[in-house]
Formats: C-alpha cells, structure tokens, sequence
C-alpha cells in the first residue's frame, strides 16, 4: 500500500470511530464541547481522506480554475484525452476497494450519528399551539386568583383575567371589559357569549404576540402598546388600525348561579401571531 492511500485509509479510519464517539456521546449526553471535537474529527478525517485521495491518488487533472491557454476548440485527441482521464479517474476508485470501503463506512457512521439530533427536535406539539387552559366551565380569575364576578366590573373598566388554577399563564391571559350591552354589535352566534356587556377576548396581540395593555373606553378600543395596532371592541375586535391582520380571539363566557363568570370554551381561534396562516 503506498503511502498516500496508507495516509488516506487512516483519515476514513478516523473519521469511522470519531462518527461513533459521536453517536455514543450524543446517546450519552455528553455535552456540546465533546461532541464538537467528535464532530470535527468525524468531518476533518472524511476531508483529509478525500483530499489525500483526489490529490495524491487519482490521476492528474488539468486544474479548471487557472485560464485556459487556448480558445481554439476542442480537438479529437483534447476529447480522447478527457474521455481517459475520467475513465482513469473511474478505475482508481474500483481499484481502491478498500478505500471506497472506508469512505463508505464513514459516511454512513456520520449519518448514524445524525440520526439523534433529530429526536433532539423533541415531541410533536401536536394542537397544543392552538388550544388554551380555558376550558368550558373554568372559573374566570384575576392574577391573585380572586374570582370575578359579574358585579365585578363598571361599565368602561377593564381587568386582566386568567383561567382558575393557571394564574399567569400567557397564552391564556384575557381582557374582560363592561360596555352597554346594546353597545356590542357581535355576531348572532358570539353575541351569548358575552352577557350583560361583559366582553372577554384574548390578550396577545394577534400581530407579533405583545400583552395588550390599554383601553380606551371613549372610543372601546384596545390598543397594543408595540406597534398600536387597534382593535374594535365593540365590534368582535375586528383590528382598525395599525398592523394586526386579525381579530383578537374572543372567550366566550357566562354567568353562574351564583353570579361567578365562567368560560364555556376556548377561545373562538388560536391566539397570538398568525403562523398557521402563513405556513
Ligand atoms: S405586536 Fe401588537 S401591534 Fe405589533
């Protein structure tokens, strides 16, 4: 075996077990640092290899980045010549079976330990992206877990009101603002869901996800304080201004007994950004 192959088998060879390495130190969790050297090896020893093969092993070729001599046209014996080059090129590489062998071997360690990066990914979300804490009959509460009641708010007031038992939660955060209940011009099959003019729709922005933070009762509008799109309270908080592209997703909610407000489903649609629309 001459030396550039003995030089070129030892790259693959390396490359082979630092790719395994890296299979059981991504299995064992080994860390980022181990596991960049790994990678490196793995890599550098396939390049090595190659370089050592194409430059040292396989038959000379004409260097394609340097100007051409010449602009004359090909000649017969021009194409002659390539036509054994190449096929040169083809038996230098049947004829070093051992070296295909080990660049085989490499490539397939290498995509061996690929293969546990991708379960890195982690589980599917699933619908999770587009479902909520609110649930039908979840207790409508304030920050500190305080029930709301209808008697709770004036007409013109706002509050910030989460499901019971998820207090703080961010995709479930909602407005629950009082207006005349002959004020709201909601849609027929929205309308029960707000009564007595208490109107509760999702706090995240539908433009770019910001907590929506101000109401303005005079106009019954609410404003996001990132990019101030405005949305129309009265009117399914359809946007009025500003860059939001949707309505905010109203919670459809109801009076108990014992005058408590409480959810009777999940929000109408996914809250926050659009990205299922632009996917
Ligand atoms: S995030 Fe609300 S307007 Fe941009």
């Amino acid at each position: 075996m001459k030396r550039p192959e003995r030089i070129a088998a030892a790259a693959f060879s390396v490359a082979i077990a630092a790719a395994l390495a890296l299979f059981v130190a991504y299995v064992q969790g080994s860390g980022p640092q181990a596991e960049g050297v790994l990678l490196a090896l793995a890599l550098g020893g396939v390049g090595v290899g190659l370089l050592v093969w194409a430059t040292r092993l396989m038959p000379h070729i004409r260097d394609e980045t340097q100007p051409r001599k010449k602009t004359t046209p090909a000649t017969e014996a021009d194409r002659e010549s390539a036509v054994e080059t190449v096929e040169a090129g083809v038996d230098e590489i049947k004829r070093r079976r051992f070296l295909s062998r080990l660049l085989v071997g490499a490539a397939g360690a290498l995509g061996l330990a690929a293969l546990i990066p991708i379960r890195s990914l982690g589980r599917s979300p699933g619908d999770s992206l587009f479902r909520t804490k609110w649930t039908s009959g979840a207790r409508l509460v304030t920050s500190d877990g305080t029930p709301v009641t209808s008697s709770t708010l004036e007409i013109g007031s706002f509050i910030t009101v989460f499901p019971e038992g998820h207090e703080g939660s961010s995709d479930s955060q909602a407005v629950l603002i009082r207006v005349a209940p002959d004020q709201l011009q909601l849609p027929p099959e929205r309308g029960a869901g707000a009564p007595d003019g208490l109107v509760a729709y999702s706090k995240i922005c539908t433009h770019a996800g910001c907590p929506l933070g101000l109401y303005l009762a005079a106009t019954h509008e609410l404003r996001c304080p990132c990019h101030q799109s405005t949305f129309d309270v009265l009117d399914s908080a359809r946007p009025v201004y500003g860059p939001a592209p949707r309505p905010l997703p109203q919670l459809p909610i109801e009076i108990d007994g014992a005058g408590g407000l409480r959810a009777t489903g999940d929000f109408t649609d996914p809250v926050g950004p659009s990205f299922w629309e632009e996917a």
